[in-house]
């Protein structure tokens, strides 16, 4: 199973979100792959913003190593299941769609958590250690809700 997760700009939500999911997968023994992309191209090359690498770490998550690359149409073909962590990454994503299938493989991330709510995790780039922190519980709440549902059907 391969999954991704996408935000604007690839540095501050959806590297937090890809470590956390690969952290869980890992814990719980399951075999999934995780990368992360953001719909616009502005931080491509970049490591995840500082505040984030400093609150995942705090948390016990290390995702100072990864890289902010875009969101590319390649990804549907490379993906299982897409989840956007807000409305406009979703939207954007939905744009680059080329069809029903592609389409279907993206959610936002929160409605793994709150169905049908639309929830999105916050963009903190503007906010404090407040706001990082709130994305980091949101993220490790919904990856450890869909890695225990992925245990049950892998099984
Ligand atoms: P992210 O946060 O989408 O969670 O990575 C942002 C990062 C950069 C910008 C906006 C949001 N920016 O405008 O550069």
């Amino acid at each position: 199973m391969k999954v991704l997760m996408v935000c604007l700009g690839n540095i501050c939500r959806s590297p937090v979100a890809e470590g956390v999911l690969r952290k869980l997968a890992e814990d719980k023994g399951l075999q999934l792959q995780v990368d992360s992309a953001g719909t616009a191209g502005y931080h491509i090359g970049s490591h995840p913003d500082k505040r984030s690498i400093k609150n995942a770490k705090k948390n016990g998550v290390d995702i100072s190593n990864l890289v902010a690359r875009e969101f590319s149409v390649n990804d549907f073909d490379n993906f299982d299941r897409i989840y956007a962590l807000d409305a406009n990454n979703l939207s954007d994503i939905h744009q680059l769609a080329r069809n029903d299938e592609d389409k279907k493989k993206s959610d936002l991330l929160l409605n793994a958590l709150f169905p049908g709510q639309n929830n999105a995790v916050p963009d903190p780039y503007y906010g404090g250690e407040k706001e990082f922190e709130n994305v980091f519980q949101l993220i490790y709440a919904v990856c450890d809700k869909i890695t225990d549902e992925l245990v049950k059907e892998l099984k």
